[in-house]
């Protein structure tokens, strides 16, 4: 699996591309919001134009940058994109321009399709794509079949929704057992089948307590981030789909593991959490005892 690192802010950029495991960089306006907010916040101005370039220059040729546009409208989203491209790419032809997979900001409105459009004539035209905002197997498939070199599913987005539908508290980097609660799910529906053994199939699903055990901790079948990304592998492998996922929105290293067992191309990752890929407090002990261990025998073979 890829590691790209899930931010914009160029020092995390160079700290981590350093350390020799990170094969791309996603951003988005909110994360260009915090780079911009550290910068200013140190007393210092930004030109975003030399700032976004010293990104794509970092990274380097072979580690893909996505760089999102911030209009809704196809017309809009085309020309801040070959604008992007055309000003970023040239410095280390790595850019890739990201497109919300649906730009309509209103739930209710009729989907105008501007995003689906604005993919492929993109991708037509040779800019790769990264279609982001990803919450749905069926959005990724879509994403796939216009044309995006890259689909990025929110998992963590999709945990927070989860867990809130249910009520659960938690912390935005908490690890959630997501298959204690499919368990969890599966047992309140057998309680309520046993129950109602006999009852025609029809009323047993009218039932409202076993209709409310249906679905019990998912969205619309999906029952974790991880979970979304397993459908989406599952799918672009049945049909040999070649856009790359990209597993987003990630919240914990052990998020990342599981991404890794589902087989996702790519994980971004906030650079915090990629520090915390390496950490366990065995490690460190065991460090500890063999640095005392150093017999004065065995250093001598070094100072030599
Ligand atoms: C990366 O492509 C996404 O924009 C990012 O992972 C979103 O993360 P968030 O849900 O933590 O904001």
């Amino acid at each position: 699996m890829k590691i790209f690192v899930d931010t914009a802010k160029l020092d995390e950029i160079k700290e981590a591309c350093s350390w020799g495991i990170v094969d791309g960089v996603t951003t988005n306006p909110s994360l260009i919001k915090r780079a911009v907010d550290e910068v200013k916040g140190g007393g210092k101005r930004i030109d975003m134009e030399t700032y976004m370039r010293e990104i794509c220059k970092t990274a380097g040729k072979g580690r893909p940058v996505s760089l999102e546009v911030i209009s809704l409208t196809m017309k809009e989203m085309v020309e801040e994109a070959e604008l992007l491209y055309r000003k970023f790419n040239p410095a280390a032809e790595n850019v890739v321009i990201k497109i919300p997979i649906n730009t309509n900001l209103d739930e209710s409105e009729e989907i105008d399709y501007d995003a689906l459009k604005t993919i492929k004539k993109l991708s037509r035209k040779g800019i790769p794509i990264n279609a982001t905002l990803i919450m749905t197997p069926e959005q990724a498939l879509l994403a796939a079949k216009a044309g995006a070199s890259y689909a990025s599913p929110f998992a963590g987005r999709i945990d927070d929704y989860i867990r809130k539908k249910l009520g659960i508290e938690f912390g935005k980097v908490d690890y959630f057992d997501f298959d204690l609660i499919e368990k969890i799910g599966r047992q309140r529906l057998d309680k309520h089948l046993k129950n109602s053994r006999g009852e025609p199939v029809a009323s047993l699903y009218l039932n409202k307590e076993t209709k409310n055990s249906i679905g019990f901790g998912q969205d619309n079948g999906i029952g974790s981030g991880v979970n979304l990304v397993k459908s989406i592998m599952k799918i672009y492998r049945n049909y040999e789909i070649p856009t790359e996922v990209i597993a987003a929105s990630i919240r914990n290293t052990r998020q990342i593991r599981q991404m890794a067992e589902a087989g996702a191309h790519i994980a971004t990752i906030p650079f915090p959490v990629i520090r915390g890929m390496l950490q366990h407090p065995k490690t460190v002990e065991g460090i500890k005892n063999f640095s005392a261990d150093v017999v004065p025998e065995y250093r001598e073979l070094f100072q030599s």
